[in-house]
């Protein structure tokens, strides 16, 4: 656990002296991309949206006019009822989507007009926990977890005893060397969230990460997301799950009707 702490750390300075230089060549120069990096000078913000819509082919339009920015090291619910758009907007931040309309920065970079490689590059510095955990049924829980990195290239002895700890951190000690099919509902939820975390994002997005799990699993998620966010990871949390928003005091954006509302 502690040296898991330290890595997160370790892994975002890493990130914070690599960004002026790999992330400010490269983007288009429009205005708007010069406005976002002047941003970046400070600090940029990990995602900016400005006047973003979103239709998917001739349909309505489900996300309007959204103007928001996530900060580094801040924690957000999203939230909104069934069909709001959380998943859509998740989707955008990803860059697995482009908007309709509007403008869209992701670690101070525009992405409107970047390279494929350039977007790999800044999927890479995110973890994603998706509603339906997309773990490999063939794949043992560890293979699972371990998947990012030997995607990456790197050796198995460079990154084991950081597999196992991640997974130690998460509860599943006992569970790394069965398939996905075997685990529970709440463990493949763990996994997955290993899996996001093992890449050491400056952001993490998790959907309805308590969907499917009891109340009590919840909470410990929860503080499991929480203590992440104290290492310095962002972390944006769609839920609408009341009862967990409540146990924190933390900012909401609030989704209705294809608007975003935020309650500080
Ligand atoms: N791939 C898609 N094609 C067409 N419509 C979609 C697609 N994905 C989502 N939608 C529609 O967009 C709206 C928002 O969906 P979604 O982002 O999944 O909401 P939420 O995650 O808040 O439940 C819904 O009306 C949904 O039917
Ligand atoms: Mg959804």
């Amino acid at each position: 656990m502690k040296s898991q702490n330290a890595g997160h750390d370790d892994a975002r300075h890493e990130g914070r002296a690599r960004t002026p230089s790999a992330s400010s060549g490269g983007a288009s120069a429009t205005g708007r991309s010069d406005a976002a990096r002047s941003g970046t000078a400070r600090q940029a913000a990990v995602v900016h949206f400005e006047n973003v819509g979103l239709r998917y082919g001739m349909g309505p339009e489900v996300l309007r006019d959204l103007t928001f920015s996530i900060e580094p090291g801040s924690f957000q619910f999203l939230t909104g009822p069934s069909g709001a758009g959380k998943t859509t907007l998740m989707r955008l931040i990803l860059l697995a989507l482009k908007p309709t309309r509007g403008f869209i920065s992701v670690f101070g970079q525009d992405v409107s007009h970047i390279s494929g490689e350039a977007l790999t590059g800044l999927r890479r510095r995110m973890g994603v926990v998706f509603q339906d955990f997309r773990l490999l049924d063939h794949l043992t829980t560890y293979e699972n977890v371990a998947l990012p990195l030997r995607v990456q290239g790197r050796e198995e002895a460079t990154y084991r005893s950081e597999v196992v700890e991640l997974l130690r951190w998460v509860g599943l000690g006992e569970r790394m060397h069965v398939l996905p099919p075997v685990l529970s509902g709440g463990e493949k939820q763990r996994a997955a969230i290993a899996r996001a975390l093992i890449v050491r994002p400056e952001m993490l997005l998790a959907d309805e990460p308590t969907g499917n799990v009891d109340p009590g699993l919840g909470r410990r998620l929860l503080r499991l997301f929480i203590e992440l966010n104290r290492l310095g990871t962002s972390v944006l949390i769609a839920t609408h799950d009341l009862q967990l928003m409540d146990q924190v005091d933390a900012r909401r954006l609030v989704l209705g009707e294809g608007r975003l509302h935020i309650y500080d």
